[in-house]
C-alpha cells in the first residue's frame, strides 16, 4: 500500500492536504498576527491536545513578545442535566486585561469554542481572537468571529497534523481524509 492511504484503527485515510499548504496558511496567519498584534502583548492559548502541532509551528513564526499557555477542555455531564459540561483547566495565567489568542486545531460547529470564549469573558479578558488552523464552514453554527483561519475544508472527517481519530493519527506531518 502507498503512504497516501493510511490505517488509523478500522478505518482507512487518504492524504489530502500536504504539509506545505498546511505551512503556508501558517505562515499567512503569521504574517498577520506579526502586523496586528506587536505591540499588544498578546497571551496565545493553545488547546490541547489537537492544537498542539499547530501551535508549535505558528509560534516559530512569530516575531514580536508575546506568551504562550496550554488549556485542555474537560467535559463531564451534569448532576441535574443530561448536557455535557465543558470547563477549561489548566489557567495559571492572568487573563484580566489581556489581549488573548486562542489556537485551535479545526473548528467544526463551533460548540467547543463557544465554551472556550464563555469562560474568557468570565476571566475578564480584554479581547480575544480565534486561530483556527482549519474550519468546517458548513457545519459551523457559532455567531462569533473567526479573525484568523488557515484553510477551509469540507464536513469530511480528517486525521493528522496534531487531530486524531480515537486518539490515534495525530503524528502524520500531512492531513488525511477518511475513505468512504
Ligand atoms: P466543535 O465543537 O464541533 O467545533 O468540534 C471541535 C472539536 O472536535 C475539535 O477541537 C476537534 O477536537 C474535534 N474535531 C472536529 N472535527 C474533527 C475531524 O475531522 N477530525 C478530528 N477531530 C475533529
Ligand atoms: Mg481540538
Amino acid at each position: 500500500m502507498n503512504d497516501s492511504v493510511i490505517k488509523v484503527h478500522d478505518k482507512y485515510f487518504k492524504k489530502s492536504i500536504l504539509f506545505e499548504e498546511i505551512d503556508k496558511a501558517i505562515q499567512d496567519i503569521a504574517d498577520r498576527l506579526n502586523e496586528e498584534l506587536e505591540y499588544k502583548n498578546p497571551l496565545f492559548l493553545s488547546v490541547l491536545n489537537g492544537a498542539f502541532m499547530f501551535s508549535s509551528e505558528l509560534f516559530k513564526k512569530l516575531n514580536f513578545p508575546c506568551e504562550i499557555s496550554f488549556v485542555k477542555l474537560a467535559s463531564y455531564s451534569g448532576t441535574s442535566s443530561t448536557e455535557t459540561v465543558r470547563q477549561l483547566i489548566g489557567f495559571d495565567e492572568d487573563i484580566k486585561g489581556r489581549t488573548v489568542v486562542i489556537i485551535e486545531d479545526i473548528v467544526d460547529t463551533g460548540l467547543t469554542m463557544e465554551r472556550i470564549l464563555e469562560q474568557l469573558r468570565i476571566m475578564k479578558a480584554a479581547d480575544v481572537k480565534i486561530a483556527t488552523l482549519l474550519l468546517k464552514p458548513e457545519a459551523f453554527k457559532g455567531s462569533y468571529a473567526l479573525d484568523y483561519v488557515g484553510i477551509e475544508i469540507p464536513n469530511d472527517f480528517i486525521v493528522g497534523f496534531g487531530l486524531d481519530y480515537n486518539k490515534r493519527g495525530r503524528n502524520y506531518k500531512d492531513i488525511y481524509k477518511v475513505v468512504e
